[in-house]
């Protein structure tokens, strides 16, 4: 028996002011994305912003349902409206932020499993990593350079 280590490496900013002019632009169309969020049930708000490598920014929210897991998370409604109107365009960063309209949250929010796996599928596909940036309201960002930095073990077409 072999172990198998996996080891990530995430960069964490003490604020937005620290990153590039144009990833502070991307961050503030989140910022402006999550207000526009439709979250009545969880009240968890959250905004996404793809910045395309034809430098269109893309907005996302999370949009919800009575019925709950017909849903969607911000992210992907984020990538599939870019991958919807701009086809083989590449993503050069995604921008995230999320928090309760209950309390003010400092604390970065990660993408869930799925949205990892709906980017990864993008990411393969361009042969190009894209950054993700993730933030609470306020706070701390965090920077993965890929998303093979926060979905180690892709699952990919090359296994089909
Ligand atoms: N949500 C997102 O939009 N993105 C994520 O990565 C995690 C969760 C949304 C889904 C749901 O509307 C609410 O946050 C609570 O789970």
């Amino acid at each position: 028996m072999k172990h198998l280590k996996i080891e990530t490496i995430l960069e964490v900013y003490d604020s937005l002011s620290e990153l590039p002019e144009n990833i502070q632009e991307l961050m503030h169309k989140a910022h402006e994305a999550r207000k526009k969020a439709y979250a009545p049930y969880s009240h968890f708000n959250v905004g996404a912003a793809i910045l395309l490598e034809n430098d269109v920014i893309v907005q996302g929210n999370n949009q919800e349902n009575a019925a709950f897991p017909s849903g969607l998370c911000a992210e992907r409604v984020a990538a599939f409206y870019a991958g919807a109107s701009f086809p083989n365009v590449p993503f050069k960063a995604l921008a995230i932020t999320a928090g309760s309209t209950k309390s003010i949250n400092k604390t970065p929010i990660p993408p869930c499993g799925a949205c990892r796996q709906s980017l990864a599928e993008y990411e393969v596909n361009q042969k190009k990593a894209i950054e993700i940036f993730f933030m609470g309201e306020t706070g701390k960002v965090v920077k993965a350079a890929s998303i093979k930095s926060v979905l180690p073990l892709v699952f990919d077409s090359s296994y089909l």
